[in-house]
């Protein structure tokens, strides 16, 4: 009688309209204040696979802070697929005790040392790419595990996820991570499959738009995996869904992986950079050259990709294999790029009016990647461009 009359007002269309929300929202929204600008660090998939260890993770540690990587940004270290073995009889995930017998904890308290921050992998399905075990069905034992050893990211991907729903499937991830009470950035790796620049705003920080990189600049098979220029062209129109905190993410750099011409190189990471893109170095950063560090550490690019704006950059033009992408900045200007993808080298022009500038308006030319002042010009600026290359520069006003 007396539940009756205290909660008869919840009765109706005020009933249907709580069990609506309740149904409809998320229990968290992403609320994490992390990833202000697009996270950077080194992933270990792209160069060594399955062949992980703890020996390879710290020297990945040592060789961020040698090489000048950490100085120039770079700051988390993300051990991909292959760390986990099975789970224990209370369900708790197993790493590898062969290839870090020392346990993961020792390994953060490693990496944090160096004032990193770490990174690990797992997959909203059953198992993961490699067919280790997944977190369904753990995500919150497995979130409380992560924050307990002190990671700092977490990479989730989507393999074997059956008929599972993407959306609901990465919220629950959030939302354990959110109860672990640790921050801890969340990239998610469903390969753009299920759109998740229309949804993941509110999931995680980060989020793959297509599938698998490979170190090619352009591959013609279907099965080859996704080169330099078809994942750009993927990366087009997507420009509106990023900013602080929630970025599209092009998957991680092949910088310096065997298979593509130093040139090709150049360009991968200046147009990474004018997307805005998260730079997770995939490559062997122990036994790097120096042409290698030269571009993974070019801090006025790298200012570009991490311009506090967060205004991905987007393709102005296209002419043929003649390509004009802008990219805003916070102090008013324009990174441009000016993208040769034919064969030969060719004169290349990017117009004022193409990066929403008028044709009478003089403006200071900043050559971006050799850190040269080119002078004011007025209405467009022209330049020779090589195969498979970029010229960028900064177009102030
Ligand atoms: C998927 C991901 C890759 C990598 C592998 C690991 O293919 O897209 O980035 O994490 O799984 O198995």
């Amino acid at each position: 009688m007396f539940a009756k009359i205290k909660y008869a007002w919840l009765s109706g269309p005020l009933m249907l309209a709580a069990g609506f929300l309740l149904m409809t929202c998320p229990s968290f929204a992403l609320d994490n204040g992390l990833a202000k600008t697009p996270p950077m660090g080194w992933n270990s998939w792209n160069k060594f696979g399955c062949n992980v260890s703890e020996d390879l993770i710290r020297q990945a540690a040592d060789a961020l802070v040698s090489s000048g990587m950490k100085d120039a940004g770079y700051q988390y270290v993300v051990i991909d697929d292959c760390w986990q073995v099975s789970r224990d009889k209370e369900g708790n995930i197993v790493p590898d005790a062969q290839r870090f017998p020392s346990g993961l904890d020792k390994l953060a308290d490693y990496i944090h040392s160096k004032g990193l921050k770490f990174g690990i992998y797992s997959d909203a399905g059953t198992g993961t790419c490699q067919n280790r075990p997944g977190s369904r069905g753990y995500e919150f034992q497995d979130a409380r595990q992560y924050a307990a050893w002190g990671v700092d990211y977490l990479k989730y991907d989507w393999c074997n996820h059956s008929t599972q729903n993407s959306e609901a499937s990465y919220s629950l991830m959030r939302d354990a991570l959110a109860k672990s009470g640790r921050p801890i950035v969340f990239s998610l790796c469903e390969w753009g499959s299920t759109k998740p620049w229309l949804w993941a705003k509110d999931v995680g920080n980060l989020w793959r738009t297509t599938g698998d990189i490979v170190p090619k600049w352009s591959t013609n098979e279907k099965n080859d995996g996704l080169g330099v220029v078809e994942i750009l062209d993927l990366q087009d129109g997507l420009q509106t869904y990023a900013g602080p905190g929630h970025w599209n993410d092009p998957d991680m750099l092949e910088v310096g992986n065997p298979g593509m011409s130093p040139t090709e190189y150049r360009s991968h990471f200046i147009m990474w950079c004018i997307l805005s893109a998260p730079l997770m170095a995939g490559n062997d950063i122990m036994h790097m050259s120096n042409e290698t560090r030269d571009i993974l550490t070019n801090k006025e690019m790298i200012a570009v990709d991490q311009d506090p704006l967060g205004i991905q950059g987007h393709r102005v033009r296209k002419d043929g294999e003649q390509e004009i992408w802008s990219k805003q900045l916070s102090d008013g200007s324009r990174a441009v790029a000016l993208l040769n993808r034919g064969a030969s080298e060719q004169n290349m022009t990017a117009n004022w009016t193409d990066i929403g500038y008028p044709a009478s308006l003089s403006a200071q030319v900043r050559d971006v990647w050799n850190h040269k002042d080119l002078g004011n010009k007025t209405g467009s600026f022209s330049a020779s461009v090589p195969s498979h290359g970029v010229v960028v520069i900064k177009v102030k006003p």
